[in-house]
């Protein structure tokens, strides 16, 4: 290993990510700063690099309670143990979550999360005697994680890379963004269509997150698709599981963004915030009704990881918690979202290729023009079937729709973007 400020693959035995990337070799941080070896400082804006470092680096209530629980003891496998640490953070969490959600299970990560919120959707069907049901609808410019299973969750061809095999087919809508679908009824009938061609008693979940984090950065649908998604929902039986692995403990103002949504889900996961980059933990938490399904039937809920509600992880939670608490977080990123949202729309006010701010909290984002024709052609990617066809039609209308503004306009070049995106 060199002891250099930048890594390349010829200083190193780790199999790189990015086999390209020259990678700083960051050997602390506090705060909002990462120091490399050479003694530069990064400002590190975006938590560690995936909206994880939520409350800074060396924050020293959360080494102090790692090294306490290290102590007494840090791992215990759940099938036969439980802690103090798990039971308490289950209680916090419960307590945090919307009206109705009684349970948590506790996992590493978010893709974890997501998994088990899939594989506890099915469950929950199955057990009461509903087993055709397996489907999940998701809108497609998502990210769920990289496993099989939630990798199938994105309808980004360009993201399945060559594991396509591996991936099952699931069903996609486009998302309602504020250009092409303000109101949210395209998207709404593009979940009738998913739902009647898939046959409704199919569909196990319906699977997003209440405010997205990097697939389609601060974009929530409008209120009157959450409205109609939670009509559905009622009349054919499905699940709503709400991605909160970045919106989480509190980065969008709230401890779950769900609180902002004008029906209650079924299942949140959280993760990355939870244990703040001091510890992998992350959680699935369900209503009452979910639980009883399984107390009611099998009473287990099969297959686990190793790691699951290790009493180390959870003090660490439990301490992320209280940290949350003890310097009003939550509520002061109440207060300064809106200003932060203010600033930067004044900013950007004049900036041409910017043609919105958007977002909740902390997670807001300057959405481009040239954002906006991302959008609008990677939600129209042909998705599995059987939405395919109506996707490809609704693509070659809002080609149609095109703004004039600028060269990127024409529906040839709209076209040569679609190819693009499905690149990358
Ligand atoms: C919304 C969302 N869900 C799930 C995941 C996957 O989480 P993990 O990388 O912890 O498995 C991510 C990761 O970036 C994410 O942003």
């Amino acid at each position: 290993m060199t002891t250099g400020a930048f890594i390349t693959e010829q200083d190193t035995r780790v199999f790189l990510r990015e086999l390209d990337r020259r990678y700083p070799l960051i050997e602390r941080g506090k705060g909002v700063w990462l120091y490399d070896a050479a003694g530069t400082s990064y400002l590190d804006a975006i938590g560690g690099g995936a909206m994880v470092a939520s409350l800074g680096h060396g924050v020293p209530e959360l080494v102090e309670a790692a090294r306490a629980q290290a102590e007494k003891v840090s791992f215990l496998y759940n099938q036969q143990f439980t802690s103090p640490a798990q039971e308490r953070l289950a209680d916090e969490l419960t307590g945090l979550a919307p009206e109705g959600f009684t349970r948590v299970h506790f996992v590493s990560g978010g893709s974890e999360a997501n998994e088990t919120a899939v594989r506890l959707a099915r469950s929950y069907h199955v057990e009461r005697g509903d087993a055709d049901r397996w489907r999940i609808v998701s809108p497609a410019q998502a990210y769920h994680g990289p496993t099989a299973v939630t990798l199938s969750l994105t309808g980004r061809p360009a993201l399945h890379h060559h594991y396509t095999p591996y991936l099952t087919e699931h069903l996609h809508i486009p998302p309602s963004t504020k250009r092409f679908d303000p109101t949210g009824q395209e998207a709404l009938e593009a979940l009738d269509l998913a739902l009647e061609a898939a046959g409704p008693g199919t569909v196990s979940a319906f699977f997003c997150e209440p405010v997205s984090a990097a697939s389609l950065p601060a974009y929530s649908p409008p209120a009157a698709f959450w409205e109609g998604l939670a009509t559905r929902r009622d009349q054919h039986g499905f699940l709503i599981c709400l991605d909160e692995v970045v919106t989480g403990m509190g980065r969008t103002g709230s401890w779950f963004a769900a609180e902002g949504l004008p029906f209650v889900p079924d299942v949140i996961t959280t993760a990355k915030g939870l244990g703040a980059g001091f510890a992998p933990v992350g959680a699935v938490l369900c209503r009452e009704e979910v639980y009883g399904a399984v107390a009611e039937g099998s009473r287990a809920f099969e297959l686990g990881h190793t790691w699951d509600g290790a009493p180390l992880s959870c003090a660490v939670g439990l301490a992320v918690v209280r940290y949350l608490r003890e310097h009003r977080l939550i509520e002061r990123v109440q207060e300064a979202g809106p200003r932060l949202h203010r600033a930067l729309d004044g900013a950007l006010a004049d900036c041409e290729l910017v043609s919105e701010v958007r977002g909740r909290g902390f997670l807001s984002r300057g959405g481009s023009t040239w954002k906006h024709w991302k959008e609008g052609c990677s939600s129209t990617r042909p998705s599995p079937r059987p939405t395919g066809t109506r996707v490809t039609r609704r693509c070659s209308r809002r080609r149609s729709r095109a703004p004039t503004r600028s060269s990127t306009s024409s529906s040839s070049a709209c076209a040569r973007r679609c190819a693009q995106w499905s690149a990358k």
